[in-house]
């Protein structure tokens, strides 16, 4: 007898990543790149680019979202979680971080803003021992102001240049500390679309 499995598997969790460093040879990308390939098998993770989305400026916006705001604002729309990868700059966020939040607080049409009630993680990279706690602390501060939903245990990868080789993150105890970040984040999206 031929029996027939139920092999429907649920949507995976989609999740994009803004990387808050537009030099090729970031360290936030390639924090993010390593975060693609340790995603769990219910987690996919894309980049949504900021690249060549403007300062933001009321002009602009009076005359229409440009293709790449409004690409931003899609990526984010349609994914059920955003992760924020950041440097930390003068102890603060960095201004591609906080213009793309300040857009994507705005309302487009009949649409309202695209980060509202999203869930939003954080992942601090720097060259430094403390983990840009100070970053960490302002992006809280960010998230909350445009009504997201932060998950407040965010990731601070310390002395970035002594855990990668030749542009990939090689050390084995950052990995496995990124992999267990990205899984306690899958959790916390899991327990929001649940209404926890
Ligand atoms: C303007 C500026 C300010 C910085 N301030 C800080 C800081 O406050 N804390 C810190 O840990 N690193 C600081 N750094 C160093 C950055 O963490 C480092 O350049 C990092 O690699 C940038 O991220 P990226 O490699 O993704 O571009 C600063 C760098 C720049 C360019």
């Amino acid at each position: 007898m031929n029996i027939e499995m139920n092999s429907v598997q649920p949507d995976p969790v989609s999740v994009v990543g803004v990387i808050g460093s537009l030099r090729k040879a970031s360290a936030n990308r390639l924090v993010f790149e390593a975060a693609t390939e340790l995603v769990e098998a219910g987690m996919s993770l894309m980049e949504a680019p900021i690249s060549t989305v403007p300062f933001y400026n009321g002009d602009i916006e009076e005359r229409g979202d440009p293709a790449s705001v409004l690409a931003l604002k899609a990526a984010v729309r349609e994914a059920d979680a955003v992760i924020f990868f950041t440097p930390e700059y003068n102890g603060g966020l960095p201004a591609v971080i906080k213009n793309a939040l300040d857009w994507l607080s705005r309302r487009s049409g009949d649409e309202g803003s695209a980060i509202a009630g999203k869930p939003v993680g954080v992942v601090a990279v720097t060259p430094g021992r403390h983990g840009a706690t100070r970053v960490r602390d302002e992006m809280a501060k960010a998230v909350a102001a445009v009504k997201a939903e932060h998950f407040e245990n965010s990731l601070g990868v310390s002395s970035i240049n002594h855990i990668t080789e030749a542009g990939v993150l090689v050390d084995p105890e950052a990995r496995e500390n990124l992999r267990a970040w990205l899984a306690e984040f899958h959790g916390f999206i899991a327990s929001r679309e649940q209404g926890e």
